[in-house]
């Protein structure tokens, strides 16, 4: 088996080599987005993980994926205004049918059982609170930061280079806070878990909020370790 991957290895690093590492992350709480600055051994011993049962499932998946030559684009050098593009498409198109949807769920899950389950009004309240910031941080992208980059691929300005770098800071910030608001509704709701008495829309909410995250954290991760990191090496 190649040894792709160490433990030495910077989280973000790995997943933007070979994306489906974020699952194996994932399914291990190893948080690829905002924390992928760590080095994987950090990750390990945070999480009081077996180091070498994890490396040897990456590096075999990843040995798997390249058997089956699959086509995923690489991101690292693909123009930008085409990584971009499929931010936008992938990502920022998912949210924004999924996000008022998913209201509607926790909404009348809180309605009907809320009175039993106390938990329920946080919940509302956390989502609530990450949809509109999110929302807000998806035209800040579409409106200003996005063009500003496309602008700087074709012009090369170093003005602008400056300004898309601030648009950045401010950008990962809210990041930041969208990883906080998921991982308090990661633990009130224990993982995602609805008790024995829900009925199928307390599933299906509950089903379509992990789904949520785990699209959030691709798209994070898109951003602040590919996209971002690759506007930060034009600044040097
Ligand atoms: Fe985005
Ligand atoms: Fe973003």
């Amino acid at each position: 088996m190649v040894t792709t991957f160490q433990t030495s290895d910077r989280i973000g690093d790995i997943v933007a080599k070979f994306p489906k590492a974020g699952e194996i992350f994932r399914k291990n709480n190893i948080d690829y987005c905002c924390g992928g600055n760590r080095s994987l051994a950090v990750a390990i011993k945070e999480q009081n993980l077996d180091e070498r049962i994890l490396l040897d499932k990456l590096n075999s998946t990843y040995q798997k994926a390249l058997n089956l030559e699959t086509e995923e684009k690489d991101w690292l050098t693909e123009p930008l205004a085409d990584l971009i593009d499929h931010i936008v498409n992938k990502h920022h198109t998912y949210l924004k049918t999924t996000l008022p949807a998913l209201s509607e769920l926790v909404t009348t899950i809180l309605r009907v059982h809320g009175a039993k389950h106390h938990e329920l009004r946080r919940v509302h309240k956390l989502f609530h609170t990450l949809k509109m910031d999110l929302e807000q941080h998806l035209i800040t992208e579409e409106e200003v930061l996005f063009p500003m980059i496309k602008d700087y691929e074709k012009s090369k300005s170093r003005d602008l280079l400056g300004k898309i770098s601030a648009t950045i800071d401010e950008l990962e910030g809210e990041h930041e806070n969208a990883g906080d608001i998921l991982k308090e509704l990661r633990s009130i709701t224990t993982n995602y878990t609805t008790p024995e008495d829900a009925c199928p829309t307390y599933d299906k909410a509950y089903k379509t909020m992990e789904e949520v995250e785990g699209d959030i954290f691709n798209h994070i991760h898109l951003e602040n370790n590919i996209l971002h990191k690759r506007i930060g090496q034009l600044l040097h």
